[in-house]
């Protein structure tokens, strides 16, 4: 690819998204650095660069998937570490933003995580947040810093596209049908969406109330933002077997299965999931033996938009490469 990457760049890679780092360092054919950490007794942490980032361009390829708080405070450390030793701009590339799903007040009295975090990144001394499939998009007018949220779809698009088979892609929730209805459009297949109608009854419960839709006898995706303990996704893929679909695919762009991935593998009403490689739990089932798991690589995704931003092109054109041709 054509890079045009001066001195001025650092790009770091956090430990816990060491393996997408390194492919995207191979496609911008540029050095990933880590940051130097200790980890205290009591489970303090300190992190630093151990190279000059004095008046430079730096990126950080991170994830705040579990441990959640662990690799929160990681990335703000680094990032205040990196402030203070007089980066100019500090780029956070965040495949996976924790407590992004406490967006808003749902009952009385509740916090809105999102925000907070959005609060603590910029006064750590964060520039510029490079997001994928946020849960919620609203989370950029969060930061008074720029965003780019990032639309997964283009990357599942390819995939399906290679399958040459038609699919209804399947909202599991209200919330998602946008989503849904994107990927449907980079698959030239607008009209065929369906909504799951989907009541959450308690954290990490749901009850399914219907299908809005047409899924008998055609083969579905589900498209979910994130898979978590996996039950929004078993209750959608089951109401749309009792609606009749045939082949069912859960796609989704964050998988943090923390219930494991068993679940999905044993369950004959499963054909397959596919999930991008943005948390640290589906990097590390890559190589594993499970015949259901796909994961997708972002990085030659994100080495593009890194390149963009570094060369102040636009976010636009990376996406009509896209959704004009294949990109391996
Ligand atoms: C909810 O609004 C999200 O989009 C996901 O559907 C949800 O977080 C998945 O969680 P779980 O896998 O625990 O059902």
């Amino acid at each position: 690819m054509s890079t045009n990457l001066t001195n001025d760049v650092v790009i770091f890679g956090l430990d816990n998204s060491k393996e997408l780092s390194e492919q995207i360092g191979k496609v911008l054919k540029r050095e990933i650095v880590p940051a130097n950490k200790i980890v205290f007794a009591d489970g303090e942490r300190i992190l630093s660069s151990s190279i000059t980032v004095r008046n430079k361009n730096v990126f950080i390829i991170c994830n705040t998937s579990k441990p959640v708080n662990d690799n929160l405070m990681d990335l703000l450390i680094f990032v205040d570490s990196l402030k203070r030793a007089s980066a100019k701009y500090i780029n956070v590339v965040i495949t996976y933003y924790g407590y992004a799903r406490q967006d808003r007040k749902v009952n009385g009295r509740e916090p809105i995580s999102s925000k907070l975090i959005a609060d603590l990144l910029t006064i750590a001394g964060v520039t510029k947040i490079i997001a994928i499939d946020l849960h919620n998009p609203s989370i950029q007018g969060f930061f008074n810093i720029p965003v780019d949220d990032l639309r997964g779809q283009f990357i599942f698009s390819q995939e399906l596209k290679s399958r040459k088979e038609k699919f209804v892609i399947v909202s599991p929730d209200h919330g998602g049908a946008v989503r849904a209805r994107q990927l449907a459009e980079l698959l030239q297949n607008e009209e065929e969406i369906a909504i799951i109608d989907k009541r959450r009854t308690g954290p990490n419960k749901c009850e399914i109330m219907g299908v809005l839709g047409e899924v008998e006898n055609k083969n579905v995706v589900i498209f979910d933002d994130i898979i978590d303990t996996g039950g929004t996704i078993i209750n959608a893929v089951k109401a749309l077997k009792e609606k009749g679909a045939k082949k069912v695919i859960v796609a989704a762009t964050h998988g943090l299965f923390s219930r494991g991935f068993d679940m999905f593998e044993n369950n004959d009403l499963v054909d397959e999931v596919i999930v991008s490689n943005s948390t640290s739990q589906s990097q590390s089932l890559i190589g594993s033996n499970y015949k259901k798991l796909k994961v997708l690589s972002l990085a030659k995704f994100l080495a593009l938009v890194i390149e963009a931003n570094i060369n102040k092109t636009s976010i636009t054109e990376v996406y009509n490469a896209y959704s004009k041709r294949n990109i391996k």
